[in-house]
């Protein structure tokens, strides 16, 4: 009785054990209650968070016989002498049982001997090695598919906040670069030769001072971080803004850096912005300065139109008065003459003052309109200029614009048209206006010179006048953009597209 119920123990524990080796087998990842079982307990699988991959691997490595076995701390070396002893014990009992049957013949006793030794010491090698194999190749598999996991999430980071990795090793002299990182610059993955050469020969010239003395400060230990934006050429010719940021991670004990890690950054689109920026502000800077002096010049020039024109004018009224007043003229024909004079001369002041008014805001286009008002200058302008042949074309319906609109219109007409015919020497000017539901165009185009506009904006000596500059200027304090195409050799197209909101 009692020995089938010890039989029936037996079998169960060796089925649970079964069980145990096949769901873990089958799992791979081992539940909490197979951790118990197999003694994966917290403190190691938590390690993940604490210890380098690399390093948990080495310590399950080590202590393969150790750490996976349910008595905590069971090194190799203990496992020896635990054989041993298991050996001896087991040989104590087999001596003792064999004593009870002395007649059996040697080679039963060898026999029983043999298997009674075989079933004492199974427990002890399923338990202390079979057990603990499993349980290491399952803890392995764990830390790998960690390593797996961790690697994925680092490259989805990589790619998500657009980074390359590099990896530097200095006493191999190579550097790994991540296909991230080469892709960045328009390459296949694995077509840049994994050499700082390779970097170095991709640096803009111009940067490669900067770029070096900053790596210089880090690995001298004179910053904590290497940090450096710079160009690099694509693999199409093109320059891209990179940033990259690094760092050394291993130094020998003479402080000589081993190994250094970082990431490259696209950062092109942000600096072109900043680029574009600081070119506006200088523009700024410069229209502002402009706008003093022009404001200088204009009130010179008004000075000057009323001194000499209407100043002169004045003058010989008030003479002509004088004249009355003092009865110098006898003769009521003579008086005649003299008031008509004067008033010729009153019409004149009219006409001057009315000049000078114009060029300060023409008052013709309050009352007319803009279309009348260009009609009217272009038709001055083409009398001035006098081969030049000037042509306006606009929509049957002349819609009113908003007045401060109709101004910047005005203006903008005004200074393409002078600068057509100041520097472009052309045969014909064309004036263009298209009226749209939101939007006015008008398009100024001209068939002279023409000129280089990019040359024009980078050179720092070249003539850059306030014209164009204001009528960028005017055409943004109303919402709207002013675009400049010129050819050297084949005209100017000047483009105002302003915003109209008109029912
Ligand atoms: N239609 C054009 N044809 C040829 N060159 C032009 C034309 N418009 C502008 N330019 C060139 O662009 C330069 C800048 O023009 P901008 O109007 O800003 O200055 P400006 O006419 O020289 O002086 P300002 O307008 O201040 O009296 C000119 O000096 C000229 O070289
Ligand atoms: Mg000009």
């Amino acid at each position: 009785m009692y020995v089938m119920k010890i039989v029936q123990q037996f079998v169960i524990v060796i089925m649970k054990e079964v069980l145990h080796v096949w769901s873990a087998f089958s799992q791979r990842k081992v539940s909490e209650g197979m951790i118990g079982s197999f003694s994966l307990n917290n403190s190691q699988k938590g390690s993940k968070k604490n210890k380098s991959i690399k390093q948990a691997l080495s310590d399950l490595d080590y202590n393969v016989f150790g750490t996976a076995h349910s008595v905590p701390g069971l090194s190799p070396y203990k496992l020896l002498p635990l054989l041993v002893v298991s050996v001896f014990c087991s040989e104590i009992i087999i001596m003792f049982a064999l004593h009870l049957f002395p007649a059996l013949p040697t080679i039963t006793e060898a026999f029983v001997d043999a298997t009674m030794l075989l079933v004492i010491l199974s427990p002890t090698f399923y338990f202390f090695h079979y057990r603990p194999l499993v349980a290491h190749y399952i803890q392995r598999k764990n830390i790998i598919d960690q390593l797996v996991e961790s690697e994925e999430q680092l490259d989805l980071t990589l790619d998500a906040v657009n980074d390359g990795l590099w990896d530097w090793d200095f006493k191999a002299e190579s550097i790994y670069f991540s296909p991230r990182w080469e892709r960045m610059l328009g390459y296949e993955p694995g077509s840049i030769e994994p050499k700082v050469s390779s970097w170095d020969a991709l640096i803009h010239l111009s940067d490669k001072k900067k770029v070096f003395r900053d790596l210089d400060d880090h690995l001298l230990g004179k910053s904590e971080y290497f940090e450096s934006e710079y160009r690099m050429k694509t693999k199409y010719g093109d320059w891209r803004w990179i940033l990259t940021r690094g760092k050394v991670v291993t130094r020998d004990l003479e402080n000589t850096p081993l190994r250094a890690v970082g990431t490259n950054t696209d950062i092109h689109s942000r600096k072109v912005a900043e680029e574009g920026l600081q070119q506006r502000e200088k523009d700024i800077r410069r229209l502002s300065w402009q706008l003093i002096e022009s404001s200088e010049v204009e009130s010179k020039r008004l000075a000057q139109d009323l001194h000499d024109d209407f100043g002169q004018l004045l003058t010989a009224l008030k003479l002509g008065v004088e004249m009355i007043q003092n009865h110098q003229i006898k003769e009521e024909d003579e008086l005649q003459f003299h008031c008509a004079r004067l008033l010729g001369t009153v019409d004149r002041m009219a006409a001057s003052l009315s000049h000078v008014c114009d060029n300060l805001r023409p008052v013709m286009l309050d009352d007319i309109g803009l279309i009348a008002t260009l009609k009217w200058f272009v038709k001055d302008m083409e009398q001035q200029a006098g081969t030049v042949k000037i042509n306006l074309e606009s929509p049957a319906d002349q819609k009113r614009l908003p007045p401060d609109v109709e101004l910047v219109c005005f203006r903008i007409c005004q200074e393409a048209i002078n600068n057509a015919l100041k520097h472009a020497a052309p045969t014909e000017i064309n004036v263009k206006f298209r009226f749209g539901s939101k939007t006015a165009t008008i398009l100024i185009s001209d068939n002279g010179k023409g000129f280089d506009l990019k040359k024009l904006k980078a050179s720092e000596t070249s003539h850059w006048g306030f014209g164009l500059l204001g009528m960028n200027e005017r055409a943004a304090a109303v919402d709207g953009y002013v675009g400049i195409d010129s050819t050297p050799g084949k005209g100017t197209r000047v483009e105002v597209v302003l915003p109209v909101f008109i029912d």
